[in-house]
């Protein structure tokens, strides 16, 4: 299994769940501060302030990345650190950190892919109505032109949003991510201002970035699938807040009919003004793709929504295999979104810019090193179909804050200690560096 000559291997993390340093720096509150110091709202009381202390201890996971061979690392920026308050002027010393892993990262010939938004909204924004509101959408651009004009002349890769779908509806939907709202028809207005942002940010970065940046954002798509024939219209409505919701506007298609009449009855989407849909179709470099288990739906008893506005009569089947997430593993999913974006939307470059898995081994993760296997050869799969795959990123380089599994899960293909914050390979981690030296796999 060879991938071509070019072809990126990278790590991914994101900032809360790894910097930890939440004070320092004149960083200011997120709604991630504000719901992890919320009892109740993550496993076992933990909270990203300490995390993997990486805010200290950048320049030894860097080598640790040299170690491993990647070509790139994508992070994420901290908005807080960069605008305390998510307005005003930039923070010099939130952005002087980033500048010193940039710096770092280059003298190791490791490229960086920067994420402007990884879910650490500042709480004054969220105050101000967060998502829900537009005028957070201006916000970002504003914060998009301040990291890009520190760090543009020195970052390749950009990415606007991370998986919008959780923002929007585990953050304003289900209530299972910050800030922890519950009002499916107010997600989907937060879904609009963070597609808006989006756009609005592109438009930033392009003015402020060199010509050879390239922009993108990263999507969560989903291979969704009826458990049965009698299912399949519930296959569509999910397939539609997964999927099309956000590629259909992103790919100057505006939202999808069927998905706004099935949210009628939630919302008039006033919140979509004219010409919004032109500026969510500013044109990108590259899109992400993060995967890590398919989505198979059936129709059941009305109950509370969840992360799917208006779809309270629809339920995943969990089936098969599972990680310790519980979630189904099953790689074909990856190779078939990635034929459909080839089949079904314009010619983009991808980047996998996530995939990975939790599972409970301290050090000898065999079932990682399957895991991964198996969802390399479906990349490779659809590279050999025609889809334009540039690159991969394991998630994640270091165990970190899982979001509302706290420390409990841990994604690392290098196991960290938080006791000692110790770094110890995995299996996993060996088995990455042979594939990045070798260009593929020898099975
Ligand atoms: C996707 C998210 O981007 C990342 O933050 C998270 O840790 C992984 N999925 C695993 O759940």
């Amino acid at each position: 299994m060879k991938f071509p000559e070019g072809f990126m291997w990278g790590a991914a993390t994101a900032s809360y769940q790894i910097e930890g340093a939440v004070d320092e720096g004149g960083r200011g509150r997120s709604i991630w501060d504000t719901f992890a110091h919320t009892p109740g709202k993550v496993a076992g009381g933990d909270t990203g302030d300490v995390a993997a202390d990486h805010y200290h201890r950048y320049r030894s996971d860097v080598a640790l990345m040299r170690d491993l061979g990647l070509d790139a690392y994508r992070f994420s920026v901290a908005w807080p650190r960069v605008q305390p308050t998510g307005r005003g002027p930039a923070n010099v010393a939130g952005l002087d950190f980033y500048d010193r892993l940039v710096d770092e990262l280059a003298s190791h010939d490791i490229t960086p892919m920067l994420t402007l938004y990884h879910w650490d909204l500042p709480q004054e924004l969220e105050d101000a109505g967060g998502w829900a509101a537009r005028d957070t959408a201006a916000r970002f651009a504003e914060y998009a032109d301040l990291v890009a004009l520190r760090l543009g002349d020195r970052v390749p890769l950009w990415t606007t949003l991370n998986e919008p779908w959780c923002s929007a509806f585990l953050g304003y939907s289900s209530g299972d991510h910050a800030p922890g709202r519950t009002d499916p028809g107010v997600s989907l207005a937060a879904a609009h201002h963070l597609l808006l942002a989006h756009g609005l940010g592109t438009q930033a970065l392009r003015a402020a970035l060199p010509a050879t940046a390239r922009t993108s954002i990263v999507l969560n798509l989903a291979a969704v699938t009826p458990a049965s024939p009698a299912d399949s219209d519930a296959a569509r409505r999910i397939d539609g807040l997964a999927n099309r919701i956000f590629l259909d506007p992103l790919f100057g298609r505006g939202y999808p009919a069927d998905v706004r009449a099935d949210t009628a009855r939630l919302t008039d989407w006033a919140f979509v003004h004219d010409g919004d849909e032109a500026v969510i179709a500013t044109p990108m470099d590259l899109l992400g793709v993060n995967y890590y288990s398919p989505t198979v739906v059936e129709l059941g008893a009305e109950g509370p929504d969840g992360p799917w506005p208006g779809c309270g009569d629809i339920r995943p089947v969990v089936s098969g295999p599972l990680t310790a997430m519980d979630w189904p593993i099953d790689a074909d999913g990856l190779t078939s979104i990635l034929t459909r974006l080839r089949d079904e939307y314009p010619a983009i470059p991808i980047m996998i810019t996530e995939n990975g898995a939790a599972f409970d081994d301290e050090v000898h993760d065999t079932d990682r090193v399957n895991y991964l296997h198996d969802h390399l050869a479906a990349v490779h799969a659809a590279l050999q179909a025609g889809v334009d795959v540039r690159g991969y990123f394991v998630w994640s380089l270091l165990d970190n804050f899982e979001w509302a599994y706290g420390y409990a899960k841990r994604f690392g293909i290098v196991h960290v200690d938080y006791a000692t914050q110790r770094r110890v390979w995995r299996d996993s981690a060996y088995w990455y560096r042979e594939v990045i030296k070798n260009h593929g796999t020898n099975g």
